[in-house]
């Protein structure tokens, strides 16, 4: 049984998550804006990963025997000036969720809830890699500056990223 401290906060992570997806997908759109597919798959790959982690905490209070309540959710940042400015707000973004899951850490344990501990151990790793992903492109970006045919090869690379839900964890 979760107390009334841990399902809160579990349930605004699943308004949090919610909202990256929102915000991922507001990115892709501004992505094919700019007729740059391949960045816009990166987006929306990045979207639907998103979609599984809220789904993810919303299975785990449905597990224990906790409701989940759905709120509103933000409206997104739509405006950018260009696919760095996307990375460095999404590496932002990111190191800002990566402290929201490390305050849920900090409650399950103060709290002693083992099993909360186990599925936010899942998250604390998936942060890890998902901010090197946005770290990585932003160097990238910055060594391209702005050699269009780079640019392009970029594109073309990102094109290829595919969602593929992990196996079988927690
Ligand atoms: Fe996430
Ligand atoms: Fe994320």
């Amino acid at each position: 049984m979760l107390s009334e401290r841990l399902l809160k906060a579990l349930n605004d992570q699943v308004n949090y998550e919610f909202y990256s997806a929102y915000t991922y997908l507001a990115m892709a759109s501004y992505a094919e804006s700019q007729d740059l597919d391949g960045f816009a798959n990166f987006f929306r790959v990045q979207y639907e990963e998103e979609l599984f982690h809220a789904m993810k905490f919303y299975d785990y209070i449905n597990q224990m025997d906790g409701r989940v309540i759905l709120e509103k959710i933000d409206q997104p940042k739509v405006e950018y000036d260009s696919v760095l400015h996307l990375f460095e707000e999404g590496y932002k973004h990111e190191k800002e969720v990566t402290s929201r899951i490390y305050n849920l850490a900090d409650i399950a344990t103060d709290e002693k809830e083992h099993a909360t501990i186990s599925l936010l151990k899942w998250f604390i790793d998936e942060q890890v890699e998902e901010e090197q992903n946005f770290n990585t492109i932003i160097k990238k970006l910055k060594r391209i500056e702005s050699n269009s045919a780079a640019l392009y090869m970029l594109d073309d690379e990102l094109a290829t990223r595919t969602f593929t839900p992990p196996v079988a964890n927690a």
